[in-house]
C-alpha cells in the first residue's frame, strides 16, 4: 500500500501545529512504518536513565512541568523523538529498560549522559573525568536492541518475517557524540577534540548505523550535532574575555566549529552508506541548522529574542546556568513561561524547540530527505 504524500501531510501537520492531542483522529495502525527504534542520549532518552540511576534531577519538577509531571525526559515535557512518533502515527516510543512490555511498536534504548564511544577508549585517551553516567555507550545499546530481537521479532511477527518487520520500521540513530566531546573537551581542549576525536566517533556511530543494517534496517535517520558553542552550559563553562571568540549570535566560534565538523563527516558517512547499501533510505536530519534558525528568527517560532542563549530552567548567571545549581536542584528555579525558551536546562532544549525541529525533520527543511518520505520508500 502507497499512501500519497500529501494525504500524510494533511493528516500529520494539523497535529504537529497543534500540539499534544489534537482533534485530529490518529489512524489506528501506523500509516506505513510498524515501529520505531530510538539510540542516543539524553536529547532521546524518554525514560530509561531514571530506571537505571533513579530520579535526581530529570525524575523530580520542574522537569516534564509542561507534559504534567516529570517523564525522565531532560526537558518540561516532550522531545524530538515523540513528535516523530506522533507524526509517523505511533504510540511514544518506551524506554527498553521498562522491562516486560510488548515493544512491537518500537523501544527506546537512549540513555541520558551516553557516549558514541565505549569507555575502554576513554582510557585508552586518558581520559577519566567526567566519568560516564554509565554503562549505556552506543555498542551497549545496540547489544540491548541484539537481546530484544528475538523475542520481538517474535512478538511483532508472530514467528513471520522478521527481516520485513524490521526493514519496515524506522531506525533513529543519535544524536550522539556531544557526551563524548564533553570529556574529550575537559581533557584536551577544543583544537585536539575537533581534529583527533571527530573521527573516532564518527566511525562509531556509522558502524552502529551499519551493524543495523546488517540486522535488517533499511529506513534510518541519523542526526547531526547542535550548534554547541550556543549552549548556555558551554557559554557558561567555556567563556573568554575575547570577543572575538564569539560569533554574531553571541555564540563561541570554535565550539559551532567542532560541530559543523562532526556534522559534516556525518553526512559524508551518510553518502558512504547509501552507496554501500542503495537499499536502505538514509536521512541526515540537521539539528544544527534547526536550531540555529530559533536564533535568527526567534519572534517566528515564539521564542524571547533577547533569551536565546539563556536556560529557561537554571541556578543565575548570564546565561541562567550555574553546575553548582542545576535545573531540578535547588536554588534553580524555571522562566515562567518555557514555550518562549530555546534552552531548557542549559544542555538540553524545551518541548517548544523540540517540538519545531520533530516538524522540520518530518516535513522538512532540515532532514536530507524528510523522515516522512522514508515511510513512503519501497
Ligand atoms: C513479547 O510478549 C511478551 C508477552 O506479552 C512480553 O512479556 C515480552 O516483553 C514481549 N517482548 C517484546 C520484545 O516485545
Ligand atoms: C596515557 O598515559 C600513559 C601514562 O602516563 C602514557 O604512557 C600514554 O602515552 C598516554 N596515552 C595517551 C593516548 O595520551
Ligand atoms: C557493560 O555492559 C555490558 C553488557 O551490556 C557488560 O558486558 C559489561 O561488562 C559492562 N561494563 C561495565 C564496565 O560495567
Ligand atoms: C504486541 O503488539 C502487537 C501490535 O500492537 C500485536 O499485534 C501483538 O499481538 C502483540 N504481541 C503480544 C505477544 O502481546
Ligand atoms: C525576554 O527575555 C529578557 C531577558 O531575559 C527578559 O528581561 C524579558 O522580560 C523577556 N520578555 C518576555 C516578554 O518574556
Amino acid at each position: 500500500m502507497r499512501v500519497p504524500v500529501a494525504v500524510l501531510l494533511l493528516v500529520v501537520l494539523p497535529c504537529l501545529l497543534h500540539g499534544a492531542d489534537a482533534a485530529v483522529r490518529w489512524p489506528k495502525k501506523p500509516l506505513l512504518l510498524p515501529a520505531i527504534f530510538s539510540f542516543g542520549d539524553s536529547y532521546a532518552d524518554t525514560g530509561n536513565y531514571i530506571i537505571l540511576e533513579g530520579g535526581r534531577p530529570f525524575n523530580y519538577s520542574p522537569y516534564g512541568e509542561t507534559f504534567g509531571r516529570p517523564t525522565g525526559r531532560a526537558s518540561d515535557g516532550l522531545l524530538v523523538i515523540d513528535y516523530v512518533a506522533k507524526g509517523v502515527g505511533l504510540p511514544f516510543v518506551p524506554p527498553y529498560l521498562a522491562k516486560g512490555q510488548n515493544f512491537s511498536e518500537g523501544a527506546n534504548f537512549a540513555v541520558i549522559g551516553a557516549r558514541a564511544l565505549d569507555q575502554a577508549y576513554f582510557l585508552e585517551q586518558n581520559v577519566t573525568s567526567p566519568a560516564p553516567m554509565m554503562n549505556s555507550s552506543l555498542g551497549v545499546q545496540l547489544r540491548w536492541f541484539e537481546e530484544l530481537k528475538p523475542s520481538l521479532c517474535n512478538n511483532a511477527t508472530k514467528g513471520g518475517g522478521c527481516r520485513d518487520y524490521l526493514g519496515r520500521s524506522l531506525f533513529v540513530l543519535g544524536e550522539f557524540g556531544g557526551n563524548d566531546y564533553l570529556a574529550f573537551l575537559a581533557a584536551k581542549g577544543v583544537e585536539q577534540t575537533t581534529r583527533a576525536y571527530v573521527p573516532v566517533v564518527i566511525d562509531a556511530i556509522a558502524a552502529g548505523a551499519e551493524r543495523l543494517i546488517r540486522h535488517g534496517a533499511r529506513r534510518l535517520v541519523l542526526p547531526g550535532n547542535i550548534p554547541m558553542g550556543c549552549l548556555p552550559a558551554i557559554l557558561t563553562l567555556y567563556a573568554s574575555p575575547d570577543a572575538a571568540d564569539y560569533d554574531g549570535y553571541g555564540c563561541l566560534r570554535k565550539f559551532n566549529a567542532l560541530a559543523r565538523y562532526h556534522n559534516e563527516l556525518l553526512q559524508g558517512s551518510v553518502q558512504a552508506l547509501r552507496a554501500k547499501h542503495p537499499h536502505a533510505a538514509i536521512a541526515y536530519a540537521n539539528y544544527y541548522d534547526s536550531v540555529l534558525a530559533f536564533l535568527t528568527t526567534p519572534g517566528f517560532f515564539g521564542f524571547n529574542g533577547s533569551a536565546t542563549l539563556v536556560a529557561c530552567c537554571g541556578g543565575g548567571g548570564r546565561y541562567n546556568f550555574n553546575p553548582a545549581a542545576f535545573c531540578g536542584f535547588p536554588p534553580a528555579t524555571a522562566c515562567a513561561d518555557p514555550a518562549r525558551a530555546v534552552s531548557w536546562d542549559g544542555i538540553h532544549m524545551t518541548e517548544a524547540a523540540y517540538r519545531s525541529i520533530a516538524g522540520s525533520w518530518l516535513l522538512g527543511p532540515f532532514a536530507e530527505p524528510p523522515i516522512l518520505t522514508l515511510a513512503l520508500a519501497p
